[in-house]
């Protein structure tokens, strides 16, 4: 395959650089880091990264009390998506909730790993005879020192079995969680919680994670947060989703069914496609743990397949991963300096993306003198006019984004360097093939194997409109294929779910305990 050819070409000529496997999906995930687009076209992460919260972010809380939060909760990076929470029928008691009985879990109002017995707001359905509640509480909070934080990349709070949750179920909780608890959000809190205590010296706050915005489970309310503010909101307003997964009733239903109107708080979140924005969070590019390192089989034996997954490998070929995460938590502090490596791919892709598309299209450059012409164009400063030599042109080409004393050694920085190997390299080859067909055949291998997710995106939607891709419990087929502009009132389409029918079990199924 080509980019193995290229990777090959450039250590033969001499590199310092040894190459990384799955280069192009490395590159990807911190091109896609803390973003709301990316994410979500790659919703099955399968990276950890060490992460940072300053002190004094606005982070928001929806829920039914106005108290300050005791224990393990949830917060969110923007206030749209927090208030849905805030709207939801009342959490204290909940026969039947998935997984859980009464019965189960430290009672009420008990702090510690776990909290106050409430589990994730979107999981839970109130007894049909109770009251619904007229209000609840939009809490601002702003932690009081930087959160030291574990980023699960990906669509990883996607409570989905087509693998948004495998790298926090067999890596990060070690099969504790299981299969058929995809709902079980608490249980894995808990365990993140107690792991963090028990087992990695108290490092870490908590872990931020991906749906519909941003989110962080936070482990200590009490020690980590100032609560700044409160308001009092209505329930059920807005859109508000009413009917939650209810055992035995939802069954076989798809989550579009039971979330019907998840409209309101979209503009808000693809404000965020590109970034979380205003320095929030900090990721360490330097030193992260990803499964795509270890020469596993995640992809099915299918090279093209976009939709990685780990529930198929035994547990021993994992727990090399594992004890890779343990001692990267143990080894590195989330705020020490590091380098950023997601800048330097947004320079290759910014540079290269519009570039590449358009040499392979037809209409562009129909013949070989066009191709030639504007192949010229986009190698051009890397040629020396004394003479010819493609090694020290991809070389010039490849290092032009890298800082000359940025680290070498990392994965990051391997990955990136690949990429930009593979790109340089592949353009200076079209431009001395003299067979038109081939020539583009080169670049459109390239372009299939770089899978950037700025060729997916929209162009030039309306004020009023989203480029919708399936985003959790949203979304169809068609949007992940080719995602395209809708109104933002309402921006599911009819089609098949992407997400298929919601597996929920019955209240006397499971014992999470
Ligand atoms: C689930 O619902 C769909 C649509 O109503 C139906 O076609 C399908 O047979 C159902 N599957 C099961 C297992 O009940
Ligand atoms: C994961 O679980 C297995 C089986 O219980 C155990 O042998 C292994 O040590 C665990 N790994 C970690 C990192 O805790
Ligand atoms: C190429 O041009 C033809 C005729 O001008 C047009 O019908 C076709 O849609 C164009 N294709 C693309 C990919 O732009
Ligand atoms: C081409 O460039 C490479 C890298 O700079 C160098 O090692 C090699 O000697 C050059 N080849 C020729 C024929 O000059
Ligand atoms: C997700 O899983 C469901 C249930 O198996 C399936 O219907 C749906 O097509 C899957 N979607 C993807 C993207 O794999």
């Amino acid at each position: 395959m080509l980019p193995c050819l290229v990777v090959a070409a450039v250590i033969s000529c001499g590199s310092a650089i040894s190459a990384v496997g799955n280069a192009n999906h490395i590159f990807n995930a911190i091109h896609s880091s803390m973003r709301q687009w990316g994410s979500s076209l790659y919703h099955n992460g399968m990276s950890f990264f060490l992460a940072s919260v300053p002190a004094g972010t606005q982070l928001y809380h929806g829920g039914p009390s106005p108290d300050h939060v005791i224990g393990t909760e949830w917060l969110a990076f923007e206030p749209e998506h927090a208030i849905l929470f805030a709207r939801m029928p009342p959490m204290g008691s909940q026969p039947g909730v998935p997984g859980r009985g009464p019965h189960k879990g430290p009672p009420p109002g008990h702090g510690g790993p776990g909290g106050p017995g409430r589990q994730k707001p979107l999981l839970l359905e109130p007894p049909e005879d109770e009251e619904p509640r007229s209000s609840g509480w939009l809490q601002t909070y702003v932690p009081v020192r930087d959160l030291r934080l574990l980023y699960i990349d990906g669509m990883s709070a996607g409570k989905t079995s087509n693998g948004t949750l495998d790298s926090q179920n067999r890596i990060l909780v070690n099969d504790t969680v299981h299969d058929d608890q995809i709902m079980n959000e608490f249980a894995r809190a808990r365990e993140f919680c107690r792991l963090s205590h028990e087992v990695w010296n108290d490092r870490l706050d908590g872990v931020i994670r991906m749906e519909a915005g941003f989110e962080i489970i936070l482990c200590e309310f009490e020690r980590d947060l100032h609560l700044l503010h409160e308001v009092e909101v209505q329930a059920n307003k807005g859109g508000i989703p009413r009917h939650l997964p209810r055992p035995g009733k939802d069954h076989n239903k798809t989550m579009h069914e039971i979330v019907p109107d998840s409209g309101p708080w979209i503009k808000a979140i693809t404000a965020r496609y590109h970034g979380i924005g205003g320095n929030r969070v900090k990721v360490n590019y330097d030193h992260f743990v990803t499964a795509f390192t270890y020469e596993l089989d995640i992809f099915g034996g299918q090279s093209k397949n976009l939709r990685p997954r780990l529930d198929h490998l035994d547990t021993s070929q994992l727990e090399p991963i594992r004890q890779d995460l343990k001692a990267l938590i143990l080894g590195h502090d989330t705020n020490e300096p590091s380098f950023d490596w997601q800048s330097v791919t947004d320079m290759v892709v910014e540079r290269y993306a519009h570039t590449l598309k358009s040499l392979v299209s037809a209409n562009i450059t129909a013949n070989m003198k066009q191709l030639h012409d504007d192949l010229k164009k986009v190698v051009d400063p890397f040629f020396d006019f004394g003479g010819r030599n493609i090694t020290a042109e991809a070389e010039r080409c490849a290092t032009q984004f890298i800082p000359f004393n940025a680290p070498i050694e990392s994965v990051a920085a391997r990955a990136v360097r690949s990429i930009a190997d593979s790109v340089c390299f592949t353009l200076l080859e079209a431009f001395d093939e003299p067979n038109y067909d081939t020539a583009v055949a080169k670049i459109q291998d390239l372009v299939d194997y770089l899978a950037w997710t700025t060729w997916k995106e929209c162009r030039g939607c309306a004020d009023n409109e989203v480029c919708v891709i399936p985003i959790w419990p949203m979304g169809i087929w068609e949007d992940w294929e080719s995602p395209t502009c809708r109104d933002m009132r309402n921006p599911q389409a009819d089609g098949v779910e992407y997400w298929g029918r919601v597996f929920v079990p019955g209240p006397t199924e499971h014992d999470d305990s």
